[in-house]
């Protein structure tokens, strides 16, 4: 198959891409958050094509992706007034939230569950698209499976050259980390996946809010989770990740005293000129955790090397946004975490 690169701002992109997805064919989208590979959300066929061109389990749901807020009532059910708040402050953007499905939803989209997770994605093009294609786009990030997510198109054609129909070329994404996921299916707001929108924006708007402990921990391969994907090494590089915490000069120390040839180190912008001879690799300034979203999945390639020993990586500490990057760089290093003012 040859892979259609199509410009975003071409006027006729839209709709030759809607026409694609009405044909049952898989478009990789541009979002504000990560590529997706999109394909109509309720043609069973075209939702198995996802599953393939990823090689993804087939017990992990996809996100169900609407042009509009209102649309979620024609998928989801027993909609919760939260919802609708939740929609109000945050959509277009980078939330998806888990409500009860209607039966229009294809099993297969939402991998049997009786839930359905949805998201208005803030990429005007892309919500051109869905409107022109008539059906939600289901669209989990554009990455093989198990590997770090797609934030550029051309880490999608790196991944799917020859496999898909077509990529929309949106230029870079601007958050860089996936959407956050919030479950609203049970009495009490439930967070699945940390992302742009952060927990305290939620608490404002929820008053309330439960982390999920596939949040924090590794989960079990066998284990049943209200967050399926959660439980996968996601975000990985093909060598060990561990991560360096601690101050910036104790971390180098640490760094320094362990490195062996082979080895690299991920590290802040603030802290390369520390790591001479480590072949230091920055994604973004400490002082501005938003760009360390953004450069995360782009660096996790760069470093998605057999070749590579061992990673040590510097995680920004505290709340907001930085929640989103600990999270993912945790499960890139599948929880090894050393304290380098404990240990040296
Ligand atoms: O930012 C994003 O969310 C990107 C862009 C393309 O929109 N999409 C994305 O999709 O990250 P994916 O498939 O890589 O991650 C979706 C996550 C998975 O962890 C999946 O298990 C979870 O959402 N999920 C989907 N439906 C669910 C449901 N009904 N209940 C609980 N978790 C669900
Ligand atoms: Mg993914």
């Amino acid at each position: 198959m040859n892979t259609l690169f199509l410009q975003a701002n071409a006027a006729d992109t839209p709709q030759i891409a809607a026409e694609i997805i009405q044909n049952g064919g898989l478009v990789a989208i541009p979002t504000e958050t990560v590529y997706g590979l999109g394909a109509d959300g309720l043609n069973p066929d075209a939702v198995a094509k996802i599953f393939q061109a990823k090689g993804r389990p087939q017990d992990n749901p996809l996100i169900l992706h609407v042009a509009q807020a209102d649309q979620i009532q024609l998928f989801c059910r027993d909609i919760p007034e939260a919802a609708y708040r939740l929609a109000e402050a945050f959509w277009p953007g980078p939330l998806t939230m888990v409500l009860p499905a209607r039966d229009s939803v294809p099993l297969s989209t939402r991998a049997g569950l009786p839930s359905v997770a949805v998201r208005c994605p803030d990429n005007a093009v892309t919500r051109e698209i869905i409107r022109l294609a008539g059906v939600p786009l289901a669209a989990p990030s554009a990455n093989i499976s198990g590997k770090p997510s797609t934030t550029t198109a051309e880490h999608v054609l790196h991944d799917h050259d020859g496999n898909i129909d077509a990529i929309v070329d949106g230029g870079p994404c601007r958050v860089g980390l996936e959407s956050t996921i919030v479950d609203l299916t049970e009495d009490r707001p439930r967070l699945l996946r940390p992302g742009g929108i952060t927990p305290e924006q939620l608490l404002e708007v929820l008053g309330d809010l439960v982390v999920d402990k596939a949040v924090t921990a590794q989960i079990d391969q066998d284990a049943v989770v209200k967050a399926p994907g959660m439980k996968y090494r996601h975000y990985a590089p093909q060598c060990q990740v561990l991560i360096v915490s601690g101050s910036r000069e104790k971390a180098a120390a640490y760094i320094r005293s362990h490195f062996a040839p082979g080895d690299r180190v991920l590290c802040f912008d603030e802290e390369i000129s520390l790591y001479d001879g480590c072949d230091p690799l920055s994604y973004g300034s400490e002082a501005d955790v938003a760009t360390l979203c953004a450069g995360l999945f782009s660096a996790l390639r760069v470093l998605d090397d057999p070749s590579i020993g061992t990673v040590y990586a510097r995680c920004p500490v505290g709340g907001g946004v930085a929640y989103a990057v600990q999270n993912r760089l945790k499960k890139a290093a599948a929880f090894h975490i050393v304290d380098a003012e404990v240990e040296a």
